[in-house]
């Protein structure tokens, strides 16, 4: 097999040791909702300092307390980050902790269980999100079905600048989504083997949804 990460230049595969400790800790089966979640926070507030690195910036006077300098800022209305539902809401506040201007929006999508198909139940976007950056969040990329799904419906709302944020991708979702727009990049705190029968990642860390809400 290919490796991904070498030829498509639109993945992202994060490589830092604490990424690597903190998404261990998620893999254990023995890991607490609570520390799941802390996990899923502090590993997404990583993730997207990767995912931000070529944000334009605008200069801005500071002045110190010792004498004016020309610092940069972020322009506050370029950003929006949109978590697909339940598990994406995992890594909202670890996302907006680093790019608290973000506008956010919400998207629900299910994965059908024997089918794996994915069902949109709910999309609430804030104004003007065409003209934003979108980070679109979910922990899984398994099939690649929901992110897919999720592309389609923000292309559709005119969204030119699609970052797709996941903790665990599956090599079929990562190639699913790529193949199917042309524009979208992937980052990923690990690349894992692939899918089981029932389109479960392998190692993988289970149901993300279930392991962030504790109904396992
Ligand atoms: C999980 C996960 C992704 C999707 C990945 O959500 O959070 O959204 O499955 O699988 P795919 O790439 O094959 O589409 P799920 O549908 O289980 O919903 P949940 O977040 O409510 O648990
Ligand atoms: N959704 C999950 O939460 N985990 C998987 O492994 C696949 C889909």
């Amino acid at each position: 097999m290919d490796d991904l990460r070498l030829t498509d230049e639109r993945l992202c595969v994060l490589d830092h040791p604490l990424v690597e400790h903190k998404l261990s800790i998620m893999r254990d089966e023995n890991t607490t909702p609570s520390q799941f979640r802390q996990m899923v926070h502090e590993i997404s507030i990583i993730e997207v300092f990767e995912a931000t690195r070529d944000l334009p910036t605008e200069p801005v006077e500071v002045k110190t307390p010792l004498q004016t300098m020309t610092g940069k800022h972020v322009p506050s209305n370029l950003l929006a980050v949109v978590p697909i539902l339940r598990a994406g809401m995992g890594m909202l506040d670890g996302v907006l902790s680093v790019i608290p201007s973000a506008a956010v929006g919400v998207l629900g999508m299910e994965r059908n269980e024997e089918t794996h198909q994915p069902r949109e139940y709910y999309a609430k976007m804030p104004k003007g999100i065409e003209n934003r950056s979108v980070f679109l969040i979910d922990p899984m990329l398994a099939t690649g079905g929901s992110a897919l799904a999720a592309i389609h419906y923000l292309r559709k709302q005119g969204v030119k600048d699609i970052r797709l944020l996941v903790l665990v991708a599956a090599p079929e979702g990562v190639r699913a989504v790529l193949a199917d727009d042309p524009e979208v990049r992937i980052w990923t705190c690990a690349l894992d083997e692939g899918l089981n029968d029932q389109a479960y990642i392998l190692p993988g860390l289970g149901d993300a949804g279930d392991r962030i809400f504790g109904t396992v």
